[in-house]
């Protein structure tokens, strides 16, 4: 072959790359003039028949063909020609990772603790797995009270599990935060001042309001100096307005917990209509948001505290109701179902 052939066949095949139309064309051209068997590569097989004073010359011109070819190729199959057929679609939008929203659940306890966390609470963690001491027996809740019952409690059914009036030692799923009291008064000497926020469990059926797993935040505060009711109210009536708006006020009402004497339930006024009465509290004006009381003398000797020189008050919250009032949630099913089109709405 001629130096001058050998230029006729490069205009010739980058002619017929540059015509082609369809992946399957191009593939056909690649294998024709550079794959293993294709005339580019037999040319350069054939040098060795040249003369040799020609080779030099016959080989920049091979070389040079084959590296235009190349090129010839790569740019199609970058950009196929318009109306040509190929998996790529360069006119689809990129694809779009969305940013992810704090669940509301999160943003409660985040909220909480940040605003706990103002007037020098910290915050204290407990396991979900707990024994009967730390949720019931140092809560001063004795065997026969109901909420250890087997249809109110989920037991771990160990092989040393003798039923619901065993020992200390049983292991459950705690049915409260409260047990994160004890294991924080256990483990300080007075003053303490903790939030506790995490999961709890019990045997509830699922609906509108229930779950048999939920959440709570459990608050604690004993000293050496006295700690009156008072003082309560006056963190918790903070919490709400810092919560719920400023124009939101707390009451209590008179209860009983085994573990605070006296014990109150504590109700929000409602945000919505500001105590005029609404769907959301029920046309009463006030919505209940937690438990309370003043830290009772049997729980301080439970844990060797002196009940002579130590007072406190305690609190727990349900995370699911604040979460519930706060964005308007009709159903607490829809707090576990993490569909985007809900968790979207609270962003
Ligand atoms: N543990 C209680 C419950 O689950 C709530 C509660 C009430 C917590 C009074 C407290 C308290 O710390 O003092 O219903």
């Amino acid at each position: 072959m001629t130096l001058q052939e050998l230029e006729q066949g490069q205009a010739a095949s980058l002619a017929e790359i540059a015509a082609a139309q369809d992946a399957a064309t191009i593939e056909q051209l690649r294998v024709k003039y550079v794959g293993r068997n294709g005339s580019i590569p037999a040319l350069i097989k054939g040098m060795k028949d040249v003369p040799k004073e020609e080779r030099p010359a016959f080989g920049k011109a091979v070389q040079a063909w084959k590296a235009a070819v190349e090129e010839a190729l790569a740019g199609k199959s970058a950009a196929p020609a318009a109306g040509a057929s190929s998996t790529l679609d360069a006119t689809l939008p990129g694809r779009w990772f969305e940013p992810g929203v704090e669940h509301p659940l999160s943003r409660v306890i985040e909220e909480t603790a940040r605003i706990f966390g103002h007037l020098g609470f910290t915050v204290a963690d407990g396991p979900d797995i707990e024994n009967r001491f730390n949720n019931f027996t140092a809560l001063n809740t004795p065997p026969h009270h109901p909420s250890q019952d087997r249809r109110d409690t989920f037991w771990l059914e160990t092989p040393a599990f003798k039923g619901e009036k065993g020992t200390p030692e049983d292991l459950l799923l705690r049915t409260q935060t409260s047990p994160v009291q004890i294991r924080t008064m256990m483990a300080n000497k007075p003053p303490v001042r903790v939030i506790c926020p995490g999961r709890t469990y019990r045997r509830d059926t699922t609906d509108a309001t229930h779950s048999a797993n939920f959440h709570q935040i459990e608050g604690l505060y004993c000293d050496t100096k006295p700690v009156s009711l008072a003082d309560l109210k006056s963190v918790l009536a903070y919490f709400a307005k810092e919560m719920m708006g400023d124009s939101v006020t707390v009451r209590f009402r008179p209860h009983f917990f085994p573990f605070t004497e006296p014990s109150v339930e504590v109700d929000f006024s409602c945000h919505v209509c500001k105590g005029k009465g609404c769907n959301v509290c029920k046309q009463s004006g006030w919505i209940e948001v937690a438990g309370a009381g003043m830290v009772d003398p049997r729980v301080f000797k439970f844990v060797g505290w002196d009940p002579e020189t130590v007072s406190g008050y305690a609190f727990g919250f349900g995370v699911e109701r604040i979460a519930m009032i706060k964005y308007g949630i009709p159903d607490i099913r829809w707090l576990y179902e993490n569909d985007v089109r809900f968790l979207n709405q609270l962003a």
